[in-house]
């Protein structure tokens, strides 16, 4: 696999996020024969664990093609939370050695290996690969994929309140400066008074939204845009927070919001942050249930940047700035990585004939809807 040592090659770290359902991809009988508490128990000793070898994913604009790896560290994202940092952070670092080893020369960090601690620093200090926590495409992908629900649901961006949830995050502060820069108001939740003002301040450059920052998760009721990207390990939004017609986008795994808003709320449109078609007749050797040649955008952030030969570190720490998303975003365009389609409760596309329903269920409901308020 490292006949050609200046082949571009990548890795991206993967970790069970449904520990009885994530396993079974891998090896289906453990998963039938493990409960969830015991998957969850045993990761604490499995070692890094090889998932598949990437192929096809091929540049547009050079044509040059790219080969990768899945690796996954074992642990789930309670664990993570739960072990003292260190030993999250050696067992990152192992399966980033493991990826290292088979030729990677930049590693991306998946959903909580780039949340933990100092989100990669750490990590990448401790390596003599380059490393990404995708961060920065995430950005770019998930108010990308704002902009064309708001479009496909009727609500022009000058004119819509929006909100971020978890907007004191790396992800979410700068998904709140960018939709700062287009909407008409914003509203930016959190949960430490002070570290929501501070983003604020961030966000009064270059701003058109009219801002306001709360405590309280109830005060999205009126927001017609919603961006959510908590790093919370349940589920935190539910039905009676969103107004009929709102379109949210849930950035975050796990997921924010509560698949009760699936059932009971036909009148808003939930997707998932950013998906990514990624260029090429890519082949993952792996079901992640995603329709062919679509990943994450931080999955994508990695692959555009070897395909781009920057095999260096690139988003990285708590601080992104528009500035990295910005550049990513013109990097991977250039490659030919584009915004992919709508999924929803982990399952799509959403169609055109859905969001349609939706529009139609919101004008319905609209009529007799009002907000509770905490
Ligand atoms: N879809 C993708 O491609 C992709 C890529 C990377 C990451 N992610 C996901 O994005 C999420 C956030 O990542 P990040 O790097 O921005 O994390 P982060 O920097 O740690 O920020 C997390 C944010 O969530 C808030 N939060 C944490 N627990 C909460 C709770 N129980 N209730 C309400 N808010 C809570 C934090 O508030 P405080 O400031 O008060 O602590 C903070 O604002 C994670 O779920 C991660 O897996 C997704």
């Amino acid at each position: 696999m490292t006949d050609n040592p200046v082949q571009d090659t990548f890795a991206f770290i993967i970790h069970p996020i449904d520990p009885k359902k994530d396993v079974s991809r891998k090896w289906p009988w453990l998963g039938k024969v493990l409960t969830r508490r015991q998957v969850d128990f045993f990761s604490l000793f499995f070692p890094p664990v090889y998932i598949s070898e990437i192929t096809g994913i091929r540049s547009t604009d050079t044509g040059q093609e790219l080969h990768g790896w899945f690796w996954a560290c074992p642990f789930t994202p309670q664990r993570m939370m739960s072990l003292p940092v260190d030993r999250v952070y050696d067992k990152i670092i192992a399966t980033c050695q493991k990826a290292r080893g088979l030729g990677a020369r930049i590693v991306g960090l998946g959903a909580f290996t780039s949340v933990v601690g100092d989100a990669g620093i750490t990590i990448a200090r401790a390596l003599d690969v380059a490393v990404t926590t995708g961060d920065s495409y995430t950005i770019e992908m998930a108010v990308e994929a704002v902009r064309q629900a708001a479009r496909s649901m009727d609500i022009p961006m000058a004119e819509a309140r929006a909100a971020v949830v978890g907007a004191t995050g790396t992800i979410g502060g700068v998904c709140a400066e960018l939709l700062a820069e287009e909407v008409a108001d914003l509203i930016l939740v959190g949960r430490r008074p002070d570290a929501l003002e501070a983003v604020r301040e961030r966000c009064q450059d270059g701003a058109r939204a009219a801002l306001r920052t709360s405590t309280d998760l109830a005060s999205i009721y009126d927001a017609d845009l919603v961006i959510t990207v908590s790093s919370a390990i349940s589920t935190i939004i539910e039905p009676q927070h969103l107004k009929p017609g709102a379109v949210v986008c849930d950035v975050a795994r796990p997921r924010d919001v509560s698949k009760v808003v699936a059932a009971e709320r036909d009148d808003v449109l939930v997707i998932e942050g950013g998906m990514v078609a990624v260029p090429g007749e890519v082949n993952f050797h792996f079901d992640f249930g995603f329709p062919p040649r679509m990943a994450y955008a931080c999955m994508a952030e990695t692959m555009a940047l070897a395909l781009e030969g920057r095999y260096e570190n690139f988003s990285l720490g708590k601080r992104i700035t528009r500035e990295q998303v910005r550049e990513i975003s013109a990097i991977a365009s250039r490659h030919g990585f584009r915004l992919g389609y709508f999924r929803s409760f982990e399952r799509g596309p959403v169609t055109p004939e859905q969001i349609a329903l939706v529009r139609e269920q919101a004008a319905v409901t609209r009529r007799h809807w009002a907000p509770k308020l905490s």
